[in-house]
């Protein structure tokens, strides 16, 4: 074997070099198209003149078609002067680099959140090449900051409201009992000032109105703190707003058109109506406001509406809400409107941009949904006007294509037709809901013992029970259960009444009633009593 020659040494050291080159290029290669960061370079001009393959992950574009176009038709429209602004400092040679997080399109239409790194390159005697960096996608992220950020907003929210409700609720419990007792002073006094007094008879009913307002003011707090006794009832939120057309009639400004589209037959709510008023009120009278002296319209409308768990995310609502049907009532008007700073505090306690505004209409509002299990919505765009949404979970109510979709495999009483007898509408439809729900095919209504009996007298053969309100007009309960015997003397009867159970009880000894229902009455308590009475062998009664 002959040495190697210089020549051929320095050969095989050149070969040895340009290997280790490549391995080491191919070394780099791998690394850089295995990151999940997107790493780029760009030239001066700001087009793309290197990206690994991450940048087909983050945005979807692929990596050919992006190549020597400008980076910044991707970044994400709204954020192009952001984009630049913070690239400024970088360019004109201030920073070494720059760090900022941005949106990039992506090809889906959407955005990814990017932190984006980038330093300048430059050639050897100083001048701007280009720029080079890293992308990163902190989409995931920032979602979740965002989420526990929106958690911790509410926590904040409620300790706020629990706090404060705590102290409104204190003092608007001390400030009502002394108020009553004001009142009730200043009232009695005025009635024995002796006639002629007049100018003192004006100082008493000034007291007497000032407090009245003081009450009010308590009224508003006391709902807020949500405390306070509660008369729960079945509500139709439209009758219940026909109702005080009146009050807020007189209330309204001249150049205002008040418009109701209210919704009839809608499912009941469970709730107190003097609070469910107190909404309403509230809500029209920051309308009237917000229309001040122009003209404009209010409209009020009632209805129903299914609420998934996204669109209650959306609002404010009380832990208890949960997906389902909702009754609403929405106030719009055409008045001044709110920007998204003043969006943001319309319901805490005490907040208001009015000169004697007190700032407790939306947040006496807020308490209310709240002990109602309901939720809020509000929309406004500044000199547009305002809108805002309250709903109530709606009683028993599976919607219209689930009542018919549900309601044959449940029908398991046959052709059991059953007889409503009320004198009050809203009771009949309250109870043929309750019952449709139940799986009842047929439900007949008659609004009187006269009408119950004609139609008792047809129908017989397909009623299987009677549903009968105790007082009522022309032929009352008692009465009505007496005709009915005659014509059938094992008709099924369920007596309700808002008596209790012990007094109709001693009034209907004896004569086989099936059951009694204590109105107002849930509708589980009557639902159970119903297919108890349907499954039930005849003339077994739990009376
Ligand atoms: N319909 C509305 N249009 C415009 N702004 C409204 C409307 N309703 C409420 N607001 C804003 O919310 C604030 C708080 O309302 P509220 O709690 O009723 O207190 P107040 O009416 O005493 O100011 C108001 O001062 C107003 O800025
Ligand atoms: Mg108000």
């Amino acid at each position: 074997m002959t040495r190697p020659t210089d020549e051929e040494k320095s050969i095989q050291h050149h070969y040895r070099l340009i290997e280790a080159l490549s391995e080491s290029e191919r070394r780099y290669r791998e690394l850089v198209n295995n990151l999940k960061e997107v790493v780029f370079q760009t030239d001066a001009q700001g087009l793309w003149t290197f990206l690994n393959p991450a940048w087909f992950e983050v945005t979807g574009f692929s990596v050919e078609e992006s190549m020597n176009t400008l980076f910044l038709d991707y970044v994400y429209p709204d954020d192009r002067e952001l984009n630049m602004e913070r690239f400024k400092p970088l360019i004109e040679r201030k920073k070494e680099y720059c760090r900022h997080v941005i949106r990039y399109r992506h090809k889906n239409g959407g955005f990814r959140w990017i932190e984006v790194f980038a330093r300048l390159t430059l050639d050897h005697a100083g001048a701007v090449q280009g720029t080079t960096g890293t992308l990163t996608d902190i989409t995931e992220r920032k979602q979740a900051e965002e989420e526990a950020e929106q958690l911790q907003l509410k926590l904040l929210q409620k300790q706020k409201l629990e706090s404060l409700g705590v102290l409104a609720g204190g003092i608007a419990h001390d400030f009502n009992n002394l108020l009553a007792a004001i009142m009730g002073h200043a009232a009695m006094a005025e009635r024995k000032l002796p006639g002629q007094s007049m100018a003192l008879q004006k100082h008493m009913q000034a007291i007497v109105s000032s407090s009245e307002k003081a009450a009010d003011l308590c009224r508003q707090m006391l709902a807020y703190s949500g405390q306070g006794h509660l008369v729960m009832q079945t509500v139709d939120l439209s009758t219940l707003i026909e109702g005080i057309l009146n009050i807020m009639e007189v209330t309204m400004n001249k150049g205002v058109i008040l418009k109701l589209s209210l919704t009839e037959q809608l499912p009941g709510i469970e709730a107190d109506p003097s609070q469910v008023q107190q909404v309403v009120m509230n809500l029209v009278t920051n309308a009237n406001e917000a229309i001040d002296k122009r003209s404009g319209v209010i409209a009020i409308r009632t209805g129903v509406t299914f609420a998934s768990k996204d669109y209650l995310n959306q609002c404010l609502h009380s832990d208890e809400a949960r997906e389902g049907y909702f009754v609403f009532v929405e106030v719009s008007d055409t008045g001044c409107g709110m920007d998204a700073q003043t969006m943001k505090k319309v319901f805490d306690p005490f907040f208001t941009t009015k000169f004697t505004g007190r700032g407790l209409g939306m947040s006496a509002i807020l308490g209310i949904v709240r002990r109602h299990h309901g939720a809020l919505k509000a929309y406004s765009e500044k000199g547009q006007g305002s809108t805002f949404r309250v709903l109530f979970p709606a009683m028993n109510y599976v919607g219209n294509d689930q009542v018919h979709a549900e309601s044959r495999p449940l029908s398991r009483y046959g052709a059991g037709v059953v007889l409503v007898v009320d004198d009050e509408e809203i009771i009949r439809d309250m109870a043929a809901m309750m019952l449709a729900d139940l799986g009842i095919d047929e439900v007949l209504t008659a609004s009187d013992g006269k009408e119950a009996t004609e139609i008792y007298r047809r129908d017989a053969h397909r009623i299987a029970l009677v549903l009968l309100d105790l007082t009522m007009p022309r032929m009352d309960g008692e009465e009505t259960f007496r005709q009915l015997r005659m014509i059938n003397p094992d008709v099924k009867v369920i007596l309700s009444s808002g008596y209790s159970e012990q007094s109709v009880q001693d009034r209907f000894a004896g004569k086989r009633l099936f059951g009694f229902l204590q109105k107002p009455y849930t509708p589980e308590a009557m639902q159970a009593l119903v297919e108890q009475a349907l499954t039930a062998d005849k003339g077994e009664s739990p009376l």
